[in-house]
């Protein structure tokens, strides 16, 4: 080793040792007589101190040179500090060096390489590798780090195997667009990076590995956001011979190992709602239940008193903002505002304030009687001092702008607090979803989840298909859909079945997933399984919004590595290689 101790390892009881550390220069600091060195690793920082008179003039002359992110050795005693730092770990101690070598020079960063960082997203992504030297990026990749080493440990001690899967396949349905890669030996056809290993891990399942894990890439070409990236992280699992219930049991034990692990949280046990139910009270499929603030649906009270925002409307649907009454006309523009970005697409918001004594004073009181006025407070069950915010139109449109206007209030009353935790299973999701767009029903999970048996007579007339629920969850931690998953189908007939309602001729079917269907012609058992988001479980954990900074080399919003410069053109010969014609990819 070049050195013999790290800079975040040196305390008072070393004072007197030789010793060796090796790092970066974080900065320098020159009085003249007396001049400083804090030198970094990934372990901490330690403090050299060179004095006029003591250390060696040949030493300062080469320390009066240095410049930031220099990389070093530094050989000398440890010594104790003149003035004691206790907010660093190192803070007890010096070093008196004899000597300083420059193992490589640096040229200056383009930020700081900081806790807080001058550098914008940009520019720090495009030299991510000095954004790692950063202490809470390094810190968030030794959390992801951690936790993937902890979902071993669980995962092993319950009997799970860990199996790679391959990168180069062939589509799988998922919901996104697939990333695909031109194949040399065979001209004009083309692999597809999973965008799961749903199918494989099934295949596992009729293999009788019985218990499926792996920390797994997966790739979907999709819009991207805050918490997505078109490569990402998954905790992959599959399981045999059991029932949702296990498999809910299974995964809640591994969240709250984690929670306990990584948090020191006793994590609790995890609360259950019905997708429809979720629907109701929150507008959402991925609730906050950090806060209420429920949905309260107003359409049978406030209907056929003559405003037509309300009487034309299919749902109206209320909050309680409470304790906001005193919210300024200039606040309740903004929210106005906020619901009519095109995003959210409200139409408008109607507001109602609950004054001292209880009466209510609308933004619509020309319409309403006090005494109806009252009826909407009870319903919300407002009390004096409470803002009543209420939102009408189509019913789903209706719903989600609410369920944003519900987020926003709880983000302004400061109830989304980071490190309260609120989980929740959302559990019977729709097997089906309509698409205006293509005139048909898409699988809401994935063509290979199971329907719920006792809903299985609806899918004999396509008024009650999109009833039929499944036997699909999702883990939601916070608002952020962390997991999700279903038990499958194993039967030969209902998977082809359902192929042919999500619109597959069976010659399409075949081609596409003759594999699984012949498999599970040979004993294929029960099961079922789940996956999680892992970068979105270490954001989560770490209480960051975006993934990204819990990912090494992460992409930006347009799908680029600014860094590598990637996706870029390729050669015309290696296109040639690969028979694609030029023509196809010429801008
Ligand atoms: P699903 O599509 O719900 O299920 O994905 C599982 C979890 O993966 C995370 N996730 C993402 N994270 C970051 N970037 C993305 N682009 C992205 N897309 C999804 C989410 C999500 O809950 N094969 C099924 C699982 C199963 O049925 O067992 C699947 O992939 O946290």
């Amino acid at each position: 080793m070049l050195r013999t101790h790290t800079c975040g390892e040196l305390r008072p009881e070393h004072i007197g040792q030789t010793v060796t550390l090796c790092g970066w220069v974080q900065r320098t600091r020159d009085k003249g007589a007396i001049l400083w060195i804090d030198l970094r690793d990934r372990y901490g920082l330690t403090q050299i101190t060179l004095e006029e008179g003591v250390e060696a003039e040949a030493v300062r002359e080469t320390a009066r040179h240095l410049g930031r992110e220099f990389v070093l050795s530094v050989t000398g005693k440890v010594a104790e500090r003149y003035s004691k730092n206790d907010k660093m770990p190192t803070g007890g101690i010096e070093i008196r060096p004899d000597k300083v070598e420059i193992l490589n020079p640096a040229k200056l960063p383009p930020f700081l390489i900081e806790d807080d960082t001058d550098g914008g997203d940009d520019l720090r992504m495009k030299y991510r590798y000095l954004d790692l030297r950063r202490t809470p990026v390094r810190n968030n990749l030794v959390l992801r780090h951690k936790m993937a080493q902890a979902v071993r440990r669980y995962l092993d001690g319950q009997e799970f195997i860990e199996v790679e899967t391959p990168v180069l396949i062939k589509s799988t349905p998922e919901g996104a667009r697939d990333f695909v890669v031109p194949s040399r030996m065979n001209p004009g056809e083309f692999y597809a990076l999973p965008q799961s290993p749903q199918t494989f891990k099934q295949l596992l399942m009729v293999s009788g590995f019985d218990r499926y894990f792996q920390i797994v890439k997966c790739f979907r070409d999709e819009d991207l956001r805050a918490d997505r990236q078109p490569e990402f992280t998954q905790i992959d699992c599959e399981m045999a011979f059991v029932t949702q219930e296990d498999i809910l049991n299974t995964f809640e034990g591994l969240t709250r190992y984690l929670f306990k692990e990584l948090k020191g949280i006793d994590f609790p046990t995890v609360p259950r709602m019905t997708y429809a139910d979720a629907m109701r009270r929150f507008g959402n499929d991925k609730p906050d239940t950090r806060f209420a603030m429920e949905f309260v649906e107003l359409t049978d009270i406030v209907k056929g008193q003559g405003f037509p925002v309300f009487d034309n409307a299919g749902l109206v649907v209320g909050i309680n903002a409470a304790t906001c009454a005193h919210f300024t006309r200039k606040q309740l523009d903004e929210l106005t505002d906020f619901v009519k970005r095109p995003q959210i697409g409200a139409t408008g918001l109607i507001y109602a304030r609950v004054e001292v004594g209880g009466v209510v004073k609308s933004s619509v009181d020309k319409f309403y009687s006090q005494e109806e006025l009252q009826r909407w407070s009870e319903a919300l069950h407002a009390n004096a001092g409470d803002l009543l915010l209420i939102i009408a139109g189509e019913p789903n449109k209706a719903r989600k702008a609410m369920s944003e206007l519900r987020l926003e209030m709880g983000q302004r009353l400061g109830l989304r607090n980071k490190e309260d935790f609120s989980p929740l299973w959302v559990v019977d999701f729709p097997l089906l979803e309509y698409s205006e767009e293509e005139n048909r029903y898409f699988a809401m999970h994935h063509p290979f989840t199971s329907p719920k048996p006792e809903d299985l007579a609806l899918l004999n007339s396509p008024d009650t298909i999109g009833q039929v629920r499944a036997n699909a969850y999702d883990l939601v931690i916070n608002g952020v859909e962390v997991g999700g998953g279903s038990i499958r189908i194993h039967d030969r007939a209902v998977q082809a079945r359902m192929f042919s309602l999500l619109g597959f001729t069976d010659e399409e079917a075949k081609a596409q997933f003759g594999f699984l269907l012949d498999a599970f012609e040979y004993g294929a058992p029960p099961h079922g399984g789940i996956a999680f988001g892992f970068d979105r479980l270490c954001s989560l954990f770490g209480g960051a919004d975006s993934i990204r900074d819990f990912i090494a080399f992460p992409k930006n919003n347009s799908g680029r590595d600014v860094m590598i410069d990637s996706p870029s053109p390729i050669s015309e010969a290696q296109l040639k290689e690969l028979s694609i014609k030029t023509a196809v990819v010429a801008k």
